[in-house]
């Protein structure tokens, strides 16, 4: 009781002016960089959880490898792609845009937009119902730079956002949630599959040059992984539990597209804003030599049901394994942490053979001297 007396109030509301001073006015090189996510699961951290979909993964053991050891909406038994890429930048995670924390000096770190199941399309995973469709997504990020406006002004957003890191990784759904969703697939119906790939792009590009409006000017874009070979299309869509055909052939045309149309924007803004991540070619080299990077199988979901775990989603009465580190794919779609982990390795210091035009690290150091 004696002792609340003997704080000053003016000294206590100085102290914790400068403190907010500290907060809000920090030396630009002291901070790390501001970090951008959108795209769908491989990237969503949490935001599907606020929504009414069923593309979620809030319920155990989702999460079992998180510092929590709890759901946290990330579909990986731990770390996520994004959560790696932080790590590299000296950064904390990025929030999930919809989260209530995300105000005050949080903003300052970036955000998540990433939302599951959504695609390049708007008609892409109909089926979850409320997902952050790539509009949306886009939409959000003025939204955010409006308040981080009314935070810092203008000028300080601007050359935030200028000097940021942006991830975009979306494209799988576009074939297994909407194309390849059903047989006779209303678009399969409307388009032969290399039409449908040339139309995606071009839906893709107009995303990727809005983000360019809206100040980007660095941004990682994956390709897509293998996507005959995950769990779920060993088991549902091939024979004998090889690679499905189709989805291969698919990723491979998608992902060279891709990697033309950004060669196409780097020469029409500059060079080097957009750099392509060949996430299939990392995929591969562990799908194909799984013991070479202490996997026991690629082939096998850690957590599912049915053939190679792969029917159905991974929940708590699934199938789990005892080792997460020794299993390519966590559940029938998604990579484990481990194997994040080897993505972000070879995102930041891959050969030309991965990452084009010159991988993060490079990108890192060239934009630390300038
Ligand atoms: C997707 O939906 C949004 C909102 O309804 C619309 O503004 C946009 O033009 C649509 N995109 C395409 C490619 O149809
Ligand atoms: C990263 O890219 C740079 C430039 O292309 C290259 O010199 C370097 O060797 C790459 N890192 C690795 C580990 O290959």
């Amino acid at each position: 009781m004696a002792h609340s007396s003997n704080f000053n109030p003016i000294v206590v509301i100085l102290f914790g002016f400068i403190l907010l001073l500290a907060v809000l006015v920090p030396r630009s090189e002291a901070r790390p960089r501001s970090f951008f996510v959108f795209g769908d699961s491989l990237v969503d951290n949490g935001n599907n959880n606020y929504l009414l979909t069923t593309a979620r993964a809030d319920s155990p053991p989702y999460g079992i490898d998180y510092p929590t050891r709890r759901p946290t909406g990330r579909f990986s038994n731990g770390f996520n792609i994004p959560d790696l890429i932080s790590q590299q930048l000296g950064a904390e995670s990025t929030l999930p845009y919809l989260s209530s924390e995300l105000t005050g000096e949080n903003l300052l770190t970036g955000a998540n937009f990433g939302s599951a199941g959504v695609g390049i399309l708007n008609d892409t995973g109909a089926q979850f119902m409320n997902v952050i469709r790539m509009h949306m997504q886009l939409d959000y990020f003025e939204e955010y730079q409006q308040r981080l406006t009314a935070l810092i002004g203008a000028s300080r957003t601007k050359r935030l956002v200028n000097q940021a890191l942006f991830l975009m990784t979306v494209g799988g759904n576009d074939f297994v949630n909407n194309y390849y969703l059903v047989p006779n697939s209303a678009r399969s119906r409307q388009f032969s599959l290399p039409h449908y790939v040339k139309f995606i792009i071009c839906e893709y590009r107009k995303h990727l040059q809005r983000l360019y409006d809206l100040g980007a000017r660095r941004v990682l874009v994956t390709g897509t992984g293998p996507l005959g070979c995950a769990p779920a299309e060993r088991a549902m869509h091939s024979t004998n539990g090889r690679c499905s055909f189709e989805l291969q052939r698919s990723a491979a045309l998608y992902n060279s597209r891709l990697e033309q149309m950004l060669e196409g924007l780097n020469r029409r803004f500059g060079n080097d804003i957009f750099i392509a991540a060949n996430t299939a070619q990392m995929h591969k080299d562990f799908v194909a030599n799984p013991t070479t990077y202490g996997f026991v199988t690629s082939k096998v979901a850690c957590c599912g049901q049915g053939p190679y775990n792969g029917i159905g989603v991974c929940r708590t009465t699934s199938n789990l394994c005892s080792n997460r580190g020794l299993y390519a794919f966590w559940d029938p779609f998604h990579p484990s942490e481990k194997a994040n982990r080897l993505i972000v390795e070879q995102i930041m210091s891959g050969s030309t053979r991965y990452m084009k035009p010159m991988n993060l690290s490079t990108i890192l150091e060239l934009d630390a001297s300038t």
